[in-house]
């Protein structure tokens, strides 16, 4: 698989991979990658499911709709992975050392993680990375979904940056796309123009289910998300690795700002949706894939 993946990023924009990502790592050269994004299971103890459903015309259906005609919504079935792990840490320990490993000497780390594990993942990252090398915790921040009364709503993930070397990562501020001021009025009209650089708290709302970008993954990571954290962190042209990569965000923002891609994950319904999302990318190579590509997210239900 080395030379495979090794010729494919050579001469492609982009590279998928179905396969266990341990597997696919302990094939990368040292050094090879310039920025690992990943959004690994959450360890919710639950399998990640989103429906598709489809609403279709029909005269004895539960609800009125377009032009006042009766409707139901017929189920296609579900997408999904299951996030059950006996001991989530030796589960990632393995992957994380890959990660290290395999990172460029300026190259940076984000891994996505919630508030229910982020402490135990940040004590194995230092570990694994050094403490020093820890670079920020982004909050992102969305606002989406029903509200317990029982305590403070939960409504952000966490995201440790880690670099492999304090020296000389790369780090391009200028590359992000600026943000408005929450006062204008107070900065005047040059830097109100510009807007500011986001800091390591990102409002950023959630995929939208009935939006564009959707692809009818669970827990799919919205495009704007990904789009900063490329720009910031991998130079043009370089390449970025999404080990646990779902429905190909990581891959998309990286397409889209001129960054190569290596995607993987072990789940044919991932692969699947990728195959359908880079559809009209150049230069993509699929790598272990039997799946074809899904027939699209029609309207979705569920999900984190
Ligand atoms: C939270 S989802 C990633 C979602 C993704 N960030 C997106 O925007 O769509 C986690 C993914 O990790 C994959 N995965 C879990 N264990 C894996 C493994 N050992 N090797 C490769 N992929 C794995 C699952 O199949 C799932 O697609």
């Amino acid at each position: 698989m080395e030379a495979l993946i090794t010729d494919l990023l050579k001469g492609a924009r982009g590279c998928v991979v179905q396969a266990d990502n341990l597997a696919v790592l302990a094939e990368l050269p040292d050094g090879s990658v310039d920025l690992i994004y990943v959004d690994p299971p959450f360890n919710t103890g639950k399998r990640q499911t989103l429906q598709r459903m489809r609403t279709v015309r029909d005269e004895n259906g539960d609800r009125t709709g377009y032009q006042g005609h009766r409707y139901r919504t017929v189920r296609l079935g579900t997408t999904g992975y299951l996030d059950v792990f006996d001991n989530y840490l030796d589960f990632l320990e393995p992957r994380l050392v890959q990660f290290h490993r395999v990172l460029r000497t300026t190259g940076s780390l984000y891994f996505h993680i919630d508030y229910r594990e982020a402490h135990y993942c940040k004590v194995l990252l230092d570990a694994i990375f050094g403490r020093a090398c820890f670079l920020n915790e982004v909050i992102w921040a969305y606002d989406y979904g029903a509200r317990t009364t029982k305590k403070w709503p939960a409504k952000h993930d966490n995201i440790l940056v880690y670099v492999k070397s304090t020296d000389d990562y790369y780090f391009d501020a200028d590359a992000v796309e600026r943000i408005p001021y929450m006062a204008p009025g107070l900065v005047g009209p040059e830097k109100a123009a510009r807007g500011k650089l986001p800091t390591d708290t990102w409002w950023h709302t959630i995929v939208s289910p009935g939006g564009e970008e959707r692809t009818g993954y669970p827990n799919q990571k919205p495009l704007g998300i990904l789009r900063r954290i490329v720009s910031a962190s991998c130079p043009p042209g370089a390449l970025v690795a999404d080990f646990f990569a779902g429905s190909g965000s990581t891959g998309a923002a990286s397409y889209e700002l001129g960054r190569k891609f290596l995607m993987v994950d072990n789940n044919p319904e991932a692969a699947a949706v990728m195959a359908r999302r880079y559809a009209a990318y150049a230069e993509v190579a699929f790598v272990g894939m039997g799946a074809e590509p899904d027939n699209g997210p029609e309207r979705l239900a569920g999900g984190r």
